[in-house]
Protein backbone atom coordinates (compact mmCIF):
# COMPACT_ATOMS: atom_id res chain seq x y z
CA UNK A 1 0.00 0.00 0.00
CA UNK A 2 1.42 3.47 -0.52
CA UNK A 3 2.35 5.92 2.18
CA UNK A 4 0.38 8.52 1.48
CA UNK A 5 -2.68 9.38 -0.49
CA UNK A 6 -4.11 12.38 -2.26
CA UNK A 7 -7.70 13.49 -0.79
CA UNK A 8 -9.85 15.10 -3.52
CA UNK A 9 -11.52 18.30 -3.08
CA UNK A 10 -14.35 17.79 -5.50
CA UNK A 11 -16.88 20.48 -6.20
CA UNK A 12 -19.97 19.94 -8.51
CA UNK A 13 -23.56 20.47 -8.93
CA UNK A 14 -25.93 17.87 -7.83
CA UNK A 15 -29.67 18.71 -8.96
CA UNK A 16 -30.40 21.84 -7.06
CA UNK A 17 -27.49 21.81 -4.73
CA UNK A 18 -24.01 23.06 -4.65
CA UNK A 19 -21.48 20.19 -3.38
CA UNK A 20 -18.24 20.07 -1.78
CA UNK A 21 -16.56 17.03 -1.16
CA UNK A 22 -12.94 15.45 -0.26
CA UNK A 23 -13.01 11.86 -0.93
CA UNK A 24 -10.28 9.69 -1.28
CA UNK A 25 -8.69 8.65 -5.08
CA UNK A 26 -10.69 5.39 -5.47
CA UNK A 27 -14.04 6.92 -4.94
CA UNK A 28 -16.65 6.51 -7.60
CA UNK A 29 -19.19 8.91 -8.89
CA UNK A 30 -22.11 6.38 -6.94
CA UNK A 31 -19.96 5.67 -4.07
CA UNK A 32 -20.25 9.84 -3.36
CA UNK A 33 -23.87 10.33 -4.72
CA UNK A 34 -25.21 7.40 -2.28
CA UNK A 35 -22.42 7.32 0.47
CA UNK A 36 -21.22 10.56 1.00
CA UNK A 37 -24.67 12.52 0.05
CA UNK A 38 -26.75 10.38 1.02
CA UNK A 39 -29.11 10.23 -2.56
CA UNK A 40 -30.20 6.67 -2.50
CA UNK A 41 -32.43 7.01 -5.31
CA UNK A 42 -30.09 5.52 -7.84
CA UNK A 43 -29.14 2.02 -7.00
CA UNK A 44 -26.22 -0.55 -7.54
CA UNK A 45 -26.47 -3.51 -8.95
CA UNK A 46 -23.37 -4.97 -11.08
CA UNK A 47 -20.63 -2.34 -10.21
CA UNK A 48 -19.28 -2.61 -14.20
CA UNK A 49 -21.47 -1.12 -16.17
CA UNK A 50 -24.23 -3.74 -17.85
CA UNK A 51 -27.51 -2.77 -15.57
CA UNK A 52 -28.12 0.63 -15.93
CA UNK A 53 -29.35 0.74 -12.52
CA UNK A 54 -27.07 3.57 -11.27
CA UNK A 55 -27.51 6.11 -14.48
CA UNK A 56 -27.79 9.77 -13.91
CA UNK A 57 -27.29 12.33 -16.44
CA UNK A 58 -23.99 14.58 -16.23
CA UNK A 59 -23.85 17.91 -17.46
CA UNK A 60 -20.93 19.14 -19.21
CA UNK A 61 -20.02 22.08 -21.21
CA UNK A 62 -19.06 21.17 -25.13
CA UNK A 63 -18.02 23.88 -26.77
CA UNK A 64 -19.74 26.16 -24.71
CA UNK A 65 -22.89 24.55 -24.50
CA UNK A 66 -24.53 22.22 -21.82
CA UNK A 67 -24.99 18.41 -22.70
CA UNK A 68 -26.41 16.27 -20.58
CA UNK A 69 -25.09 12.66 -20.97
CA UNK A 70 -26.47 9.34 -19.61
CA UNK A 71 -23.86 7.89 -17.70
CA UNK A 72 -23.48 4.70 -15.81
CA UNK A 73 -22.31 5.99 -11.86
CA UNK A 74 -20.86 2.47 -11.01
CA UNK A 75 -17.63 3.11 -13.37
CA UNK A 76 -17.49 7.15 -13.41
CA UNK A 77 -14.46 8.11 -11.42
CA UNK A 78 -15.83 10.69 -8.48
CA UNK A 79 -13.28 13.07 -9.82
CA UNK A 80 -15.15 13.35 -12.96
CA UNK A 81 -17.64 15.39 -11.02
CA UNK A 82 -15.79 18.20 -10.75
CA UNK A 83 -16.83 21.36 -12.51
CA UNK A 84 -19.91 19.21 -13.68
CA UNK A 85 -23.83 19.04 -13.44
CA UNK A 86 -25.42 15.66 -12.19
CA UNK A 87 -29.08 15.37 -12.79
CA UNK A 88 -30.31 11.95 -10.28
CA UNK A 89 -33.88 10.69 -9.96
CA UNK A 90 -34.30 13.19 -7.05
CA UNK A 91 -34.10 15.93 -9.06
CA UNK A 92 -36.43 15.65 -11.33
CA UNK A 93 -39.63 15.55 -9.52
CA UNK A 94 -40.78 19.14 -7.66
CA UNK A 95 -42.84 20.23 -4.71
CA UNK A 96 -43.96 16.34 -5.23
CA UNK A 97 -44.80 16.57 -8.19
CA UNK A 98 -43.84 13.85 -10.97
CA UNK A 99 -41.57 14.44 -13.62
CA UNK A 100 -43.34 13.77 -16.74
CA UNK A 101 -41.25 10.54 -17.68
CA UNK A 102 -42.24 9.58 -14.10
CA UNK A 103 -45.68 9.98 -14.59
CA UNK A 104 -46.00 8.14 -17.62
CA UNK A 105 -44.44 4.80 -16.05
CA UNK A 106 -46.38 4.87 -13.65
CA UNK A 107 -49.61 5.73 -15.70
CA UNK A 108 -48.56 2.61 -18.01
CA UNK A 109 -47.77 -0.02 -14.47
CA UNK A 110 -44.01 0.20 -16.28
CA UNK A 111 -42.59 -0.21 -12.65
CA UNK A 112 -43.21 -3.43 -10.11
CA UNK A 113 -39.77 -3.64 -7.35
CA UNK A 114 -38.72 -0.52 -9.16
CA UNK A 115 -34.90 -1.51 -8.65
CA UNK A 116 -34.14 -0.52 -12.23
CA UNK A 117 -36.86 2.36 -12.34
CA UNK A 118 -34.33 5.09 -11.29
CA UNK A 119 -31.99 4.81 -14.28
CA UNK A 120 -34.73 4.18 -16.92
CA UNK A 121 -35.81 7.32 -16.00
CA UNK A 122 -32.52 8.88 -16.20
CA UNK A 123 -32.05 7.22 -19.74
CA UNK A 124 -35.12 8.45 -20.87
CA UNK A 125 -34.82 12.08 -19.39
CA UNK A 126 -31.31 12.16 -20.98
CA UNK A 127 -33.14 11.06 -24.67
CA UNK A 128 -35.83 13.52 -24.31
CA UNK A 129 -33.27 16.08 -23.57
CA UNK A 130 -32.48 15.64 -26.93
CA UNK A 131 -35.53 15.10 -28.72
CA UNK A 132 -39.15 15.53 -27.98
CA UNK A 133 -40.29 12.94 -30.80
CA UNK A 134 -38.06 9.73 -30.90
CA UNK A 135 -39.37 7.02 -32.89
CA UNK A 136 -39.19 3.50 -31.59
CA UNK A 137 -35.80 3.19 -32.28
CA UNK A 138 -34.28 6.00 -30.47
CA UNK A 139 -36.42 4.64 -27.59
CA UNK A 140 -34.54 1.30 -27.41
CA UNK A 141 -31.32 2.53 -28.26
CA UNK A 142 -31.54 4.82 -25.37
CA UNK A 143 -33.11 1.88 -23.30
CA UNK A 144 -30.03 -0.59 -24.21
CA UNK A 145 -28.27 -0.06 -21.34
CA UNK A 146 -30.94 -0.35 -18.71
CA UNK A 147 -31.83 -3.83 -17.64
CA UNK A 148 -35.37 -4.30 -15.99
CA UNK A 149 -36.24 -7.76 -14.92
CA UNK A 150 -39.07 -7.66 -13.62
CA UNK A 151 -41.61 -5.34 -15.81
CA UNK A 152 -40.85 -6.35 -19.19
CA UNK A 153 -40.35 -3.82 -22.01
CA UNK A 154 -43.80 -3.26 -23.16
CA UNK A 155 -45.28 -0.95 -20.73
CA UNK A 156 -42.04 0.86 -20.39
CA UNK A 157 -41.92 1.27 -24.07
CA UNK A 158 -45.42 2.47 -24.07
CA UNK A 159 -44.70 4.81 -21.27
CA UNK A 160 -41.78 5.97 -23.21
CA UNK A 161 -44.35 6.93 -26.55
CA UNK A 162 -46.95 8.55 -24.14
CA UNK A 163 -44.10 10.87 -23.08
CA UNK A 164 -43.45 11.62 -26.55
CA UNK A 165 -47.89 12.60 -26.91
CA UNK A 166 -47.09 14.68 -24.26
CA UNK A 167 -44.07 16.46 -25.57
CA UNK A 168 -45.58 16.84 -28.46
CA UNK A 169 -49.22 18.38 -27.19
CA UNK A 170 -46.70 20.97 -25.41
CA UNK A 171 -45.74 22.01 -29.25
CA UNK A 172 -42.72 24.83 -28.30
CA UNK A 173 -42.85 24.31 -24.72
CA UNK A 174 -42.16 21.16 -24.86
CA UNK A 175 -38.62 21.48 -23.01
CA UNK A 176 -40.52 23.43 -19.82
CA UNK A 177 -41.99 19.72 -19.17
CA UNK A 178 -38.31 18.05 -19.65
CA UNK A 179 -36.09 20.24 -18.44
CA UNK A 180 -36.20 20.75 -14.53
CA UNK A 181 -35.93 23.41 -12.49
CA UNK A 182 -32.48 22.84 -11.17
CA UNK A 183 -31.34 23.02 -14.31
CA UNK A 184 -32.49 26.35 -14.96
CA UNK A 185 -28.88 28.76 -15.63
CA UNK A 186 -26.50 26.01 -15.20
CA UNK A 187 -24.67 26.38 -18.24
CA UNK A 188 -23.99 30.09 -17.13
CA UNK A 189 -22.88 28.39 -13.45
CA UNK A 190 -20.78 25.79 -15.17
CA UNK A 191 -18.87 28.67 -17.78
CA UNK A 192 -18.00 30.43 -14.70
CA UNK A 193 -16.78 27.84 -12.54
CA UNK A 194 -12.95 28.07 -13.09
CA UNK A 195 -11.55 26.19 -9.67
CA UNK A 196 -9.20 23.82 -10.55
CA UNK A 197 -9.81 20.38 -9.02
CA UNK A 198 -7.32 20.09 -5.59
CA UNK A 199 -5.58 17.51 -4.06
CA UNK A 200 -3.78 17.40 -0.33
CA UNK A 201 -1.67 14.43 0.24
CA UNK A 202 -2.11 12.79 3.48
CA UNK A 203 -0.84 9.37 5.34
CA UNK A 204 -2.21 6.75 3.97
CA UNK A 205 -4.04 5.24 7.58
CA UNK A 206 -6.80 3.88 6.10
CA UNK A 207 -4.59 1.11 3.55
CA UNK A 208 -6.19 2.42 0.50
CA UNK A 209 -4.40 1.06 -2.75
CA UNK A 210 -4.79 4.19 -4.92
CA UNK A 211 -2.58 6.65 -3.93
CA UNK A 212 -3.28 9.52 -6.56
CA UNK A 213 -5.70 10.43 -9.45
CA UNK A 214 -4.05 12.96 -11.71
CA UNK A 215 -6.39 15.45 -13.80
CA UNK A 216 -3.03 17.28 -16.89
CA UNK A 217 -4.86 19.69 -18.48
CA UNK A 218 -2.82 19.78 -21.53
CA UNK A 219 -0.18 17.21 -23.19
CA UNK A 220 2.65 19.02 -21.23
CA UNK A 221 1.32 18.61 -18.06
CA UNK A 222 0.80 15.08 -18.55
CA UNK A 223 4.29 14.91 -19.35
CA UNK A 224 5.38 16.24 -16.05
CA UNK A 225 2.78 14.66 -13.85
CA UNK A 226 4.35 11.57 -15.46
CA UNK A 227 7.74 12.53 -14.45
CA UNK A 228 6.45 13.03 -10.78
CA UNK A 229 5.01 9.86 -10.52
CA UNK A 230 7.96 8.02 -11.34
CA UNK A 231 7.94 4.38 -12.50
CA UNK A 232 5.31 4.38 -14.98
CA UNK A 233 4.75 0.78 -13.79
CA UNK A 234 3.16 2.16 -10.84
CA UNK A 235 0.54 4.87 -13.29
CA UNK A 236 -2.26 3.85 -15.50
CA UNK A 237 -4.25 6.27 -17.72
CA UNK A 238 -7.82 6.53 -18.02
CA UNK A 239 -10.02 8.36 -20.26
CA UNK A 240 -13.62 6.74 -20.27
CA UNK A 241 -12.82 4.30 -17.51
CA UNK A 242 -15.10 1.91 -19.10
CA UNK A 243 -12.20 -0.89 -19.25
CA UNK A 244 -10.20 0.65 -16.22
CA UNK A 245 -13.24 1.42 -13.43
CA UNK A 246 -14.80 -2.47 -14.35
CA UNK A 247 -11.12 -3.58 -13.73
CA UNK A 248 -10.97 -1.56 -10.25
CA UNK A 249 -14.44 -2.44 -9.23
CA UNK A 250 -14.45 -6.09 -9.83
CA UNK A 251 -11.13 -7.39 -9.96
CA UNK A 252 -9.78 -5.20 -7.65
CA UNK A 253 -7.37 -4.66 -9.62
CA UNK A 254 -5.68 -1.32 -8.35
CA UNK A 255 -2.74 0.71 -10.14
CA UNK A 256 -0.66 2.64 -7.75
CA UNK A 257 -1.72 5.98 -9.65
CA UNK A 258 -4.34 6.91 -12.30
CA UNK A 259 -3.87 9.57 -15.06
CA UNK A 260 -6.91 10.69 -16.22
CA UNK A 261 -6.52 11.96 -20.34
CA UNK A 262 -9.79 13.31 -20.55
CA UNK A 263 -9.23 17.06 -19.74
CA UNK A 264 -6.01 17.07 -22.54
CA UNK A 265 -7.55 19.25 -25.50
CA UNK A 266 -5.06 17.73 -27.66
CA UNK A 267 -6.41 14.60 -27.55
CA UNK A 268 -10.21 15.57 -28.78
CA UNK A 269 -9.03 16.74 -32.44
CA UNK A 270 -11.24 15.63 -35.24
CA UNK A 271 -10.09 16.88 -38.16
CA UNK A 272 -9.56 15.76 -42.37
CA UNK A 273 -6.15 16.74 -43.35
CA UNK A 274 -6.49 15.92 -47.39
CA UNK A 275 -7.14 12.11 -47.93
CA UNK A 276 -6.70 11.47 -44.01
CA UNK A 277 -9.09 11.78 -41.07
CA UNK A 278 -7.16 12.54 -38.08
CA UNK A 279 -9.45 11.18 -35.17
CA UNK A 280 -8.18 12.14 -31.54
CA UNK A 281 -7.85 9.51 -28.99
CA UNK A 282 -10.55 11.12 -26.77
CA UNK A 283 -13.20 10.60 -28.83
CA UNK A 284 -16.17 9.32 -27.45
CA UNK A 285 -18.05 6.53 -29.66
CA UNK A 286 -21.33 9.17 -29.08
CA UNK A 287 -18.69 11.44 -30.42
CA UNK A 288 -18.55 9.56 -33.26
CA UNK A 289 -21.82 8.90 -34.32
CA UNK A 290 -22.66 12.35 -33.88
CA UNK A 291 -20.19 13.84 -36.08
CA UNK A 292 -20.73 15.22 -40.02
CA UNK A 293 -16.97 14.63 -40.76
CA UNK A 294 -17.46 11.07 -39.75
CA UNK A 295 -20.67 11.03 -41.14
CA UNK A 296 -19.47 12.32 -44.64
CA UNK A 297 -16.15 10.33 -44.83
CA UNK A 298 -16.74 6.97 -42.54
CA UNK A 299 -19.80 6.75 -41.92
CA UNK A 300 -18.45 2.90 -41.34
CA UNK A 301 -16.71 3.81 -38.15
CA UNK A 302 -19.97 5.69 -36.68
CA UNK A 303 -21.81 2.53 -37.81
CA UNK A 304 -19.26 0.15 -35.79
CA UNK A 305 -19.32 2.62 -32.80
CA UNK A 306 -23.18 2.01 -32.58
CA UNK A 307 -22.54 -1.74 -31.89
CA UNK A 308 -20.45 -0.91 -29.02
CA UNK A 309 -22.05 -1.73 -24.86
CA UNK A 310 -25.02 0.81 -24.46
CA UNK A 311 -25.53 4.34 -24.73
CA UNK A 312 -24.47 4.54 -21.62
CA UNK A 313 -21.05 3.43 -22.48
CA UNK A 314 -20.66 4.76 -25.74
CA UNK A 315 -21.31 8.31 -24.06
CA UNK A 316 -17.91 7.40 -21.80
CA UNK A 317 -15.73 5.12 -23.49
CA UNK A 318 -13.47 6.49 -26.13
CA UNK A 319 -11.21 5.32 -29.42
CA UNK A 320 -7.96 5.62 -27.92
CA UNK A 321 -8.93 2.84 -24.98
CA UNK A 322 -10.75 0.85 -27.18
CA UNK A 323 -7.58 0.41 -29.26
CA UNK A 324 -5.06 0.44 -26.42
CA UNK A 325 -7.36 -1.97 -23.98
CA UNK A 326 -6.15 -4.35 -26.91
CA UNK A 327 -8.97 -6.94 -26.73
CA UNK A 328 -9.66 -9.21 -29.30
CA UNK A 329 -13.12 -8.36 -29.84
CA UNK A 330 -12.98 -4.63 -29.72
CA UNK A 331 -15.58 -2.83 -32.37
CA UNK A 332 -13.46 0.50 -32.51
CA UNK A 333 -10.03 -1.65 -32.76
CA UNK A 334 -11.38 -4.29 -35.55
CA UNK A 335 -13.14 -1.19 -37.64
CA UNK A 336 -9.71 0.77 -37.63
CA UNK A 337 -7.78 -2.33 -38.13
CA UNK A 338 -10.12 -2.72 -41.55
CA UNK A 339 -9.75 0.53 -42.53
CA UNK A 340 -6.16 0.81 -42.29
CA UNK A 341 -5.36 3.20 -39.67
CA UNK A 342 -2.19 4.27 -38.07
CA UNK A 343 -1.63 5.40 -34.83
CA UNK A 344 -0.24 8.58 -33.32
CA UNK A 345 1.62 7.49 -30.20
CA UNK A 346 3.26 10.55 -27.88
CA UNK A 347 5.54 10.79 -25.24
CA UNK A 348 6.95 12.89 -23.21
CA UNK A 349 10.30 12.34 -26.00
CA UNK A 350 8.35 12.98 -28.58
CA UNK A 351 5.36 11.08 -31.27
CA UNK A 352 5.79 8.09 -33.85
CA UNK A 353 3.41 6.70 -36.10
CA UNK A 354 2.69 2.91 -36.71
CA UNK A 355 0.42 1.40 -38.51
CA UNK A 356 -2.45 -0.37 -36.02
CA UNK A 357 -1.77 -3.99 -37.78
CA UNK A 358 1.78 -3.66 -36.36
CA UNK A 359 0.29 -1.99 -32.39
CA UNK A 360 -0.81 -6.11 -31.53
CA UNK A 361 2.08 -8.73 -29.91
CA UNK A 362 0.10 -10.71 -27.93
CA UNK A 363 -3.18 -11.48 -25.61
CA UNK A 364 -3.58 -7.51 -24.33
CA UNK A 365 -0.13 -6.88 -25.68
CA UNK A 366 1.13 -3.51 -27.47
CA UNK A 367 3.43 -2.10 -28.97
CA UNK A 368 2.68 0.88 -26.57
CA UNK A 369 6.23 1.58 -24.77
CA UNK A 370 5.46 3.21 -20.51
CA UNK A 371 4.74 6.39 -20.63
CA UNK A 372 3.09 6.71 -24.09
CA UNK A 373 -0.53 6.98 -25.17
CA UNK A 374 -2.15 7.33 -28.59
CA UNK A 375 -2.71 10.55 -29.18
CA UNK A 376 -5.14 9.89 -32.49
CA UNK A 377 -5.68 7.44 -35.27
CA UNK A 378 -4.99 8.51 -38.68
CA UNK A 379 -7.49 6.78 -41.25
CA UNK A 380 -7.09 6.95 -45.11
CA UNK A 381 -9.83 8.00 -47.19
CA UNK A 382 -9.27 5.39 -49.88
CA UNK A 383 -12.64 5.47 -51.34
CA UNK A 384 -13.00 1.77 -50.68
CA UNK A 385 -16.90 0.48 -49.98
CA UNK A 386 -17.16 -0.24 -46.49
CA UNK A 387 -19.06 -2.73 -44.80
CA UNK A 388 -19.09 -3.68 -40.67
CA UNK A 389 -20.56 -7.18 -39.35
CA UNK A 390 -20.75 -8.12 -35.54
CA UNK A 391 -22.49 -11.19 -34.41
CA UNK A 392 -23.14 -11.55 -30.96
CA UNK A 393 -25.79 -13.06 -28.92
CA UNK A 394 -27.77 -10.06 -28.11
CA UNK A 395 -27.82 -6.78 -30.62
CA UNK A 396 -26.33 -4.66 -27.56
CA UNK A 397 -24.60 -4.78 -24.39
CA UNK A 398 -22.54 -7.95 -25.50
CA UNK A 399 -19.08 -8.45 -26.82
CA UNK A 400 -19.07 -9.89 -30.56
CA UNK A 401 -18.59 -13.73 -31.15
CA UNK A 402 -16.85 -12.55 -34.32
CA UNK A 403 -16.63 -9.32 -36.23
CA UNK A 404 -15.43 -8.19 -39.07
CA UNK A 405 -14.87 -5.13 -41.20
CA UNK A 406 -14.76 -5.79 -45.69
CA UNK A 407 -12.79 -2.49 -47.01
CA UNK A 408 -12.79 -2.98 -51.12
CA UNK A 409 -12.83 -1.39 -53.98
CA UNK A 410 -14.24 -2.98 -57.50
CA UNK A 411 -12.89 -1.80 -60.80
CA UNK A 412 -14.26 -3.17 -63.70
CA UNK A 413 -15.78 -5.82 -62.00
CA UNK A 414 -12.87 -7.33 -60.40
CA UNK A 415 -11.28 -6.73 -57.24
CA UNK A 416 -8.90 -4.07 -57.23
CA UNK A 417 -8.30 -3.55 -53.31
CA UNK A 418 -9.42 -5.60 -50.11
CA UNK A 419 -9.16 -5.76 -46.54
CA UNK A 420 -10.59 -8.22 -44.07
CA UNK A 421 -10.29 -7.38 -40.64
CA UNK A 422 -11.72 -9.93 -37.72
CA UNK A 423 -12.34 -9.46 -33.96
CA UNK A 424 -13.00 -12.85 -32.14
CA UNK A 425 -10.91 -15.10 -34.52
CA UNK A 426 -7.41 -14.63 -32.36
CA UNK A 427 -5.61 -13.32 -29.31
CA UNK A 428 -6.65 -9.68 -30.78
CA UNK A 429 -8.14 -7.94 -33.76
CA UNK A 430 -6.33 -9.73 -37.20
CA UNK A 431 -6.23 -9.49 -40.56
CA UNK A 432 -7.16 -12.33 -42.79
CA UNK A 433 -4.65 -11.70 -45.35
CA UNK A 434 -4.23 -15.37 -47.52
CA UNK A 435 -8.34 -14.54 -48.42
CA UNK A 436 -8.18 -10.23 -48.72
CA UNK A 437 -4.74 -11.68 -51.74
CA UNK A 438 -7.02 -14.14 -53.38
CA UNK A 439 -9.56 -12.05 -53.78
CA UNK A 440 -7.60 -9.69 -55.63
CA UNK A 441 -8.16 -8.96 -59.14
CA UNK A 442 -10.26 -11.80 -59.68
CA UNK A 443 -14.54 -11.18 -60.70
CA UNK A 444 -16.91 -11.55 -57.76
CA UNK A 445 -18.12 -14.95 -59.06
CA UNK A 446 -19.99 -17.64 -56.74
CA UNK A 447 -17.47 -19.79 -56.73
CA UNK A 448 -14.54 -17.27 -56.07
CA UNK A 449 -16.85 -15.96 -53.18
CA UNK A 450 -17.49 -19.53 -51.71
CA UNK A 451 -13.23 -20.00 -51.82
CA UNK A 452 -11.94 -16.81 -50.36
CA UNK A 453 -14.57 -17.62 -47.19
CA UNK A 454 -13.27 -21.46 -47.03
CA UNK A 455 -9.81 -19.72 -47.37
CA UNK A 456 -10.70 -16.95 -44.49
CA UNK A 457 -11.87 -19.42 -42.03
CA UNK A 458 -8.97 -21.81 -42.01
CA UNK A 459 -6.67 -18.52 -41.74
CA UNK A 460 -7.53 -18.43 -37.72
CA UNK A 461 -6.87 -20.73 -35.03
CA UNK A 462 -10.27 -20.38 -33.74
CA UNK A 463 -10.98 -21.29 -29.91
CA UNK A 464 -14.55 -21.66 -27.92
CA UNK A 465 -15.84 -20.18 -25.27
CA UNK A 466 -19.00 -19.04 -24.02
CA UNK A 467 -19.36 -16.76 -27.00
CA UNK A 468 -19.10 -19.89 -29.32
CA UNK A 469 -17.37 -23.06 -30.29
CA UNK A 470 -14.65 -22.96 -32.54
CA UNK A 471 -16.72 -24.43 -35.05
CA UNK A 472 -19.46 -22.35 -34.87
CA UNK A 473 -16.69 -19.18 -35.13
CA UNK A 474 -15.03 -20.77 -38.36
CA UNK A 475 -18.89 -20.70 -39.82
CA UNK A 476 -19.21 -17.16 -38.82
CA UNK A 477 -15.93 -16.17 -40.61
CA UNK A 478 -17.63 -17.76 -43.58
CA UNK A 479 -20.68 -16.14 -43.31
CA UNK A 480 -19.11 -12.56 -42.23
CA UNK A 481 -16.96 -13.02 -45.68
CA UNK A 482 -20.23 -14.32 -47.87
CA UNK A 483 -21.77 -11.53 -46.81
CA UNK A 484 -19.03 -9.10 -47.19
CA UNK A 485 -18.77 -10.32 -50.55
CA UNK A 486 -21.99 -10.39 -52.32
CA UNK A 487 -22.98 -6.80 -50.85
CA UNK A 488 -20.03 -5.94 -52.68
CA UNK A 489 -21.11 -7.92 -55.77
CA UNK A 490 -24.56 -5.68 -55.37
CA UNK A 491 -21.86 -2.39 -54.69
CA UNK A 492 -23.86 -1.18 -51.97
CA UNK A 493 -21.88 0.20 -48.33
CA UNK A 494 -24.46 -1.66 -45.61
CA UNK A 495 -23.65 -2.15 -42.37
CA UNK A 496 -25.56 -5.56 -40.75
CA UNK A 497 -26.64 -5.78 -37.24
CA UNK A 498 -26.64 -9.45 -35.94
CA UNK A 499 -25.30 -11.54 -39.40
C1 LIG B 1 -21.04 -2.64 -20.09
C2 LIG B 1 -19.89 -2.52 -21.06
C3 LIG B 1 -20.09 -2.94 -22.38
C4 LIG B 1 -19.04 -2.84 -23.29
N1 LIG B 1 -19.27 -3.23 -24.58
C5 LIG B 1 -18.28 -3.12 -25.49
C6 LIG B 1 -18.52 -3.49 -26.85
O1 LIG B 1 -19.62 -3.89 -27.23
N2 LIG B 1 -17.49 -3.35 -27.72
C7 LIG B 1 -16.27 -2.90 -27.34
O2 LIG B 1 -15.38 -2.79 -28.17
N3 LIG B 1 -16.02 -2.53 -26.05
C8 LIG B 1 -16.99 -2.64 -25.13
N4 LIG B 1 -16.75 -2.28 -23.83
C9 LIG B 1 -15.40 -1.91 -23.43
C10 LIG B 1 -15.08 -0.39 -23.39
O3 LIG B 1 -16.24 0.39 -23.32
C11 LIG B 1 -14.28 0.03 -24.61
O4 LIG B 1 -13.11 -0.73 -24.73
C12 LIG B 1 -13.91 1.52 -24.57
O5 LIG B 1 -13.55 1.94 -25.85
C13 LIG B 1 -12.77 1.84 -23.63
O6 LIG B 1 -12.52 3.23 -23.69
P1 LIG B 1 -12.30 4.09 -22.37
O7 LIG B 1 -11.99 5.46 -22.78
O8 LIG B 1 -13.45 3.89 -21.47
O9 LIG B 1 -11.02 3.36 -21.79
P2 LIG B 1 -10.45 3.33 -20.32
O10 LIG B 1 -11.23 2.37 -19.51
O11 LIG B 1 -10.27 4.69 -19.80
O12 LIG B 1 -9.02 2.70 -20.66
C14 LIG B 1 -8.90 1.42 -21.27
C15 LIG B 1 -7.41 1.08 -21.41
O13 LIG B 1 -6.80 1.93 -22.34
C16 LIG B 1 -5.77 2.72 -21.72
N5 LIG B 1 -5.91 4.03 -22.36
C17 LIG B 1 -7.03 4.78 -22.44
N6 LIG B 1 -6.81 5.84 -23.24
C18 LIG B 1 -5.53 5.75 -23.66
C19 LIG B 1 -4.72 6.55 -24.52
N7 LIG B 1 -5.17 7.64 -25.16
N8 LIG B 1 -3.42 6.15 -24.72
C20 LIG B 1 -2.94 5.04 -24.12
N9 LIG B 1 -3.67 4.25 -23.30
C21 LIG B 1 -4.96 4.61 -23.09
C22 LIG B 1 -6.03 2.64 -20.24
O14 LIG B 1 -4.84 2.76 -19.50
C23 LIG B 1 -6.61 1.24 -20.12
O15 LIG B 1 -5.58 0.28 -20.11
C24 LIG B 1 -17.79 -2.34 -22.88
C25 LIG B 1 -17.60 -1.90 -21.56
C26 LIG B 1 -18.65 -1.98 -20.66
C27 LIG B 1 -18.45 -1.49 -19.26
S1 LIG C 1 -24.65 -0.72 -11.09
FE1 LIG C 1 -25.02 -1.81 -12.96
S2 LIG C 1 -24.41 -0.32 -14.43
FE2 LIG C 1 -23.85 0.59 -12.58
S1 LIG D 1 -39.25 -3.01 -12.14
FE1 LIG D 1 -38.15 -4.61 -11.15
S2 LIG D 1 -36.28 -4.62 -12.24
FE2 LIG D 1 -37.48 -3.29 -13.39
Amino acid sequence: MPDTIQRLQIAFFLNDREIRVTVPPDRTALEVIRGELGLTGTKETCSEGDCGACTVALGELADELLVYRAVNSCILPAARLHGRHVITVEGLAVGGQLHVIQQQLLDHHAVQCGFCTPGIVMSLFCLFLQRPDPDEAAILEALEGNLCRCTGYITIRAAARAVAGRLAAAGGAWSDLVLPACAADMERRLRAFGEPLRATDSPNTDGRPLAGYHVPESLGELWRTLARAGDPARTRFIHGGTDVMVAVNIKRDFPEHLVDLSRIPELHVLVREGDVLRIGAGLTFTDLMESTLVADHLPVLARAAARVGSRQVRNRGTLGGNVANASPIADGAVALLGLDARLVLASAGGERTLPLETFYKGYKETDRQPGEIIRAVEVPLTGCIHQYLKSSKRPAVDCASVSSLCAARLEDGRVAACRLAFGGVAVYPALARQAAAFLEGRALDAETVRAAADLAAAEFQTIGDVRGSAAYRRALIRHHVIHHLESLRGNAELCGRNA
